[in-house]
């Protein structure tokens, strides 16, 4: 009997300034551009039988919306929001609606950077994981944690 293979749609989101990485502060994010990140992770992603589907925007209310789409579009999200981590309730919300798996992640590690105001996330509490300080291999981390949870036969 042929059975169709499922098509495991999962998200990549990266919120404001994100778009800047590779030129932005090479000591905390390092040196690959969105891009090239984002080449990494979709190609990794295939590997594990999953497809992704990448954005980014610098625009709060367009983020939201994305996740609003996908959240019906998708299986699962990887989600690095940038500073709207620390303090939007409106993307922290529109997490709250998505179903399956959410893992947020960091380039740097929040925790320990000397600005106080970025040790709080208010998106952790309605993301199944979260992953920081890593850098890039955080999205591998990412990837490996949603295919687990998508398709255990992995
Ligand atoms: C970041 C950490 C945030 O504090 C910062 O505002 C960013 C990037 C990270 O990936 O380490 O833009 O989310």
């Amino acid at each position: 009997m042929y059975h169709e293979r499922q098509i495991l749609n999962i998200a990549l989101l990266h919120g404001v300034n994100l778009n800047m990485l590779g030129q932005r502060d090479p000591g905390h994010y390092g040196t690959l551009t969105l891009d090239q990140l984002e080449i990494k992770v979709v190609s990794e992603a295939r590997k594990l039988g999953l497809v992704c589907i990448s954005y980014q925007t610098n625009h709060e209310g367009e983020l939201v919306e994305k996740i609003q789409e996908l959240r019906l579009r998708s299986l699962g999200m990887i989600i690095n929001p940038g500073a709207w981590t620390h303090y939007s309730y409106a993307i922290r919300d529109a997490l709250e609606m998505v179903e399956g798996p959410v893992i947020e992640v960091h380039l740097s590690d929040i925790m320990a950077r000397p600005e106080e105001w970025r040790h709080h996330s208010v998106i952790s509490d309605v993301c199944d994981q979260t992953i920081s300080g890593k850098g890039v291999d955080g999205y591998t981390e990412a990837l490996q944690v949603l295919a687990q949870r998508l398709n255990p036969a992995v």
